[in-house]
């Protein structure tokens, strides 16, 4: 038995840990569980994604686990328990747990073993960081991780799409509307190695990004990266101030459903329109826009697509399309 699959033994066993504390104690059910039932999600939902509760105490994880004859190595090396170090910054000898009075979200890798936890507090005041995460390991590596995909894989391939979302209430919510193509890039930027795993699975990507100037830039940054993976990439935006999470539950999943059917429009023409408006009126931030939209279009490795967007990208700036191709050759050379 190696140190990975160690690893691996005590995610898993944290994993029952905390979905038993959520589901059979005073303090699971009647906060963890509370809360959840709160935000819209039901026992079935808990069930899929083992969700799971951290008692708000010090050690709870610490104890139960020694009791259970788990090493305080791999407890370490997993991120679940903590040194504590005095102000000189030396080893205590002292141990506490990471995750204490948060919703557990398990994550899992796509043969379903667990590898991390995202965790949620439940506290309303800003004092504590919204989320906390395990910290990378030997068998964690968050840029090769989107959750939900284990849960969501089947369906990414008989629906033709992948729907890429935030947050870990976005995919919860989302999955239990009848969404079941859905993943989240944990609200980090996404990576070349998750792009790679949704490839595996579909051609097409559908990006619904939380409906906030950070949202849309964060859209922006990323599908750049998913053109050039080759995906044919979608976006949808939310009204300012939500998400798909907030959305789904204010309008309903019938209602949801038909948004993103309508509003879902192509990147490159979204990006084209966006830059556009940003930029009419100005000649040389047009100029900019353009060599910006030019850019993108250049990643998308179908020559053919490229052409339509070419011609796309002329008539929405309103200018001469050989004018545009001899830029968009020049910027084809300079590329890095
Ligand atoms: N995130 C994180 N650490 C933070 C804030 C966010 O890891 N301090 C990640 C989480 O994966 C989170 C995602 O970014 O789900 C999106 O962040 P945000 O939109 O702020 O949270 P929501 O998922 O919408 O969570 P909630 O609805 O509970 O506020
Ligand atoms: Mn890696
Ligand atoms: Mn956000
Ligand atoms: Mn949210
Ligand atoms: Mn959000």
């Amino acid at each position: 038995q190696n140190e990975r699959d160690s690893q691996f033994i005590v995610s898993d066993w944290a994993k029952n840990h905390y979905h038993q504390r959520l589901l059979n104690t005073e303090e699971g059910m009647g906060i963890g569980y509370g809360y959840l039932k709160e935000r819209g999600l039901n026992l079935s939902t808990i069930q899929i994604f083992e969700l799971g509760y951290s008692l708000d105490a010090w050690d709870d994880l610490l104890k139960a686990a020694t009791a259970a004859g788990y090493q305080q190595k791999y407890l370490e090396k997993t991120g679940l328990v903590v040194k504590r170090e005095d102000d000189q910054g030396h080893d205590t000898g002292r141990r506490y747990d990471r995750f204490r009075g948060r919703v557990m979200f398990p994550i899992h890798n796509i043969s379903g073993r667990v590898v991390g936890f995202g965790a949620r507090t439940l506290k309303r005041d800003d004092k504590m960081a919204k989320y906390l995460n395990s910290p990378e390991s030997d068998i964690y590596h968050k840029s090769d991780v989107l959750y939900g995909l284990f849960q969501a894989r089947q369906a990414i391939r008989t629906e033709e799409v992948c729907y890429l979302v935030e947050g870990y209430l976005d995919v919860l919510s989302l999955y239990q509307g009848g969404i079941k193509n859905v993943v989240a890039s944990s609200g980090t930027s996404l990576t070349e190695g998750q792009i790679r795993l949704i490839k595996r699975y579909s051609d097409n990507v559908t990006v619904l990004y939380d409906g906030d100037a950070a949202g849309i830039k964060a859209s922006l940054r990323g599908t750049d990266l998913l053109l050039e993976g080759g995906l044919n990439v979608r976006v949808v935006l939310f009204p300012d101030g939500d998400d798909p999470d907030s959305y789904i539950r204010k309008v309903g999943d019938k209602r949801f459903s038909d948004y993103i059917e309508n509003q879902s429009q192509d990147f490159i023409t979204f990006k084209t329109t966006l830059v556009a408006r940003e930029a009419s009126g100005d000649p040389v931030k047009k100029a900019e826009a353009i060599r910006d939209v030019l850019h993108s279009i250049a990643k998308v490795p179908d020559a053919i697509k490229r052409q339509v967007f070419l011609q796309q990208t002329a008539q929405v700036f309103g200018i001469d399309e050989q004018v545009l191709i001899t830029e968009y050759n020049k910027v084809v050379q300079s590329k890095p």
